[in-house]
């Protein structure tokens, strides 16, 4: 039988893992191996850190993590991705600081994460390998936090809570990269449920699975464009947001009405995207597609009028896609680059990515990468 691309990338672990440091004794290691998958979220865009309600799916690419044993308290990381100069990091049992690079920081800060989750993590080597592209808007970042935390738990014999896990993950990212992320990504990676799209509600945590209907592919483009999510105008955007709930006496925008914000671009940007979700899972529900297409239109007008945050590459694309057939389509993740993602009949899927894709390198002489996504479980150990 044929192996599947995340049964070759276990395969690859497990010999990785399973005689390093041992060649002499030639015993074979125990490995245990989790997955987090990364996440395309479809409408709430920068509303997560004001306690909005917003609609991520889990996919069905993501970062795998092995670990195994060492008799020492060191905690090593190998990525089976990166070049020999950059794949390796070394903390201890206690997540200090490392030197070496700069992802170093995400295995310390999940270190001392997962030890308060309650883990007592011993000595372990890990190996990692991703199937997600990096800085493009699809949650790498939090997919690699959620596995890493998640590997740690799992080695110490403890199964955290998936919101307690996300919540962990999303403070480990703001202590590696100093960007004040919100609670989305995670969310969506540790709770994703398959074929279903997950109505997230940032205040109170509540998550209701919405079922995307079988004639729809969801189609993710990355722009060409790399965001960096550390360089972008995000916390700029988040401290504007709370002056402004500040100054109206709330505790997030939450809370603000439409003609309370309309002074402020960002403000209304966030009061409407919050309004446009629950229409869009009305429209995903009676399969109404003219209205799945305008609002999501709406939404893309919102984040490059209102929010600031699209380019016009990205804007072409967003067009692009409509004009070749999707339903809809819209810049999706933090902006400033990445990916756009559109909802497309499940029959046209191919023809549309490779029209809209051909004539947008021809038009902005970036070259797009597009492929289909599926709704996929959350976190869990596979190994
Ligand atoms: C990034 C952040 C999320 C969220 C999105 C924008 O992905 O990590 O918390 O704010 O941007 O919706």
């Amino acid at each position: 039988m044929e192996m599947s691309r995340t049964d070759l990338r276990i395969a690859e672990i497990i010999k990785s893992l399973s005689v390093a440091n041992q060649v002499e004794s030639r015993i074979q290691r125990e490995v245990q191996v989790v997955s987090a998958p990364g996440r395309v979220n479809l409408i709430g865009e920068h509303v997560d850190y004001n306690d909005g309600i917003v609609l991520p799916m889990a996919i069905d690419r993501g970062v795998l993590v092995g670990s195994a044993r060492r008799e020492d308290d060191q905690i090593t990381a190998v990525s089976l991705d990166l070049n020999t100069e950059s794949q390796r990091v070394t903390t201890n049992r206690y997540g200090a600081e490392s030197g070496g690079p700069s992802w170093g920081a995400f295995l310390s800060a999940s270190v001392r994460a997962a030890i308060r989750l309650g883990a007592d993590v011993p000595g372990l080597d890990l190996a990692l390998t991703s199937t997600l592209p990096m800085g493009a808007g699809l949650s790498s970042s939090a997919a690699l936090t959620v596995a890493l935390i998640l590997s740690l738990c799992s080695a110490s014999g403890i199964e955290p809570d998936p919101r307690e896990l996300a919540l962990a993950a999303q403070t480990a990212e703001i202590e590696a990269v100093g960007v004040p992320v919100g609670n989305m990504d995670q969310l969506a990676s540790t709770l994703g449920v398959e074929g279903h799209a997950l109505r997230i509600d940032c205040r109170d945590l509540s998550v209701t699975p919405i079922a995307i209907p079988d004639s729809l592919a969801v189609l993710v483009v990355h722009s060409g464009i790399s965001r960096a999510l550390e360089s972008s105008a995000y916390a700029e955007r988040r401290a504007a947001c709370e002056e402004v709930s500040a100054r109206l006496g709330y505790k997030s925008l939450r809370d603000a009405r439409a003609d309370e914000v309309a002074d402020n671009r960002y403000a209304k940007h966030v009061v409407s995207e919050i309004a446009r979700v629950d229409s869009f899972i009305d429209a995903l529900n009676k399969n109404d597609l003219a209205g799945i297409g305008s609002i999501l239109s709406a939404g893309h007008a919102s984040l490059r009028d209102d929010f600031d945050v699209s380019l016009p590459a990205i804007d072409t694309l967003v067009d692009l896609l409509v004009k070749h057939g999707a339903v809809g389509a819209r810049l999706t993740g933090a902006g400033f680059g990445g990916c756009v993602v559109a909802l497309t009949p499940i029959a046209e899927v191919r023809e549309i990515a490779k029209a809209a894709t051909d004539e947008y390198e021809h038009l902005t002489e970036n070259k797009a990468q597009a492929f289909a996504v599926t709704a996929s479980a959350g976190a869990h150990r596979v190994q």
